[in-house]
């Protein structure tokens, strides 16, 4: 289940609906898939065939669906990543740039874990997002943000786009922003 942590406060926030609502307020969107759906060869598996993300997406449907149909999504796919990925601490460092998008980044995990850090409100400061498999997450467009995986650098992800064109990152240069 999802944590944020406030980096300026070093706050924890736990707990599904404290989560939801801390990232409400921030017009960040959560929710939350049972991961258990998937059959177990594919929970916390992170060496897919086209087969097997073919069918993450189909356990998904009914979910995916809905998400894309509240929010204007029109194509999905799986993303995996895996120290077995070829260049990923190249792609890690790419991702590690603050940057924004011209349209939601939209990530629901299914194995793994990753991190989303989100700079909120002027109040609040950058907060940390830490998803794990059920995590569903809707960064807003124009949203200040960077992706990260944790230690374990294992992850799966149902990944919506209105475009995929939107998901383009304009880098962003934010010198107050502390790694
Ligand atoms: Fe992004």
């Amino acid at each position: 289940m999802a944590k944020v942590r406030v980096r300026n406060t070093n706050e924890l926030i736990e707990g599904e609906d404290n989560v939801r609502s801390f990232l409400d307020k921030q017009g960040v969107l959560y929710e939350h898939w049972n991961p258990t759906k998937l059959p177990e060869r594919l929970q916390e598996n992170f060496e897919l065939s086209a087969d097997d993300k073919s069918e993450i997406l189909s356990t998904f449907d009914a979910e995916i669906r809905d998400l894309a149909s509240r929010r204007g999504y029109k194509t999905w796919d799986i993303v995996v990543l895996s120290e077995s990925t070829p260049n990923i601490e190249e792609l890690l460092k790419k991702f590690e740039q603050i940057h924004t998008h011209t349209e939601d980044e939209v990530r629901a995990i299914t194995a793994g874990e990753g991190i989303f850090i989100i700079r909120g409100d002027e109040a609040t400061g950058y907060f940390d997002v830490i998803l794990t498999a059920g995590d569903v997450i809707s960064v807003p467009e124009g949203s200040v943000h960077f992706f990260t995986l944790t230690e374990s650098k294992k992850v799966v992800a149902v990944r919506l786009f209105i475009e995929t064109e939107g998901w383009i990152a304009h880098p962003y240069e934010d010198p107050a922003f502390v790694k």
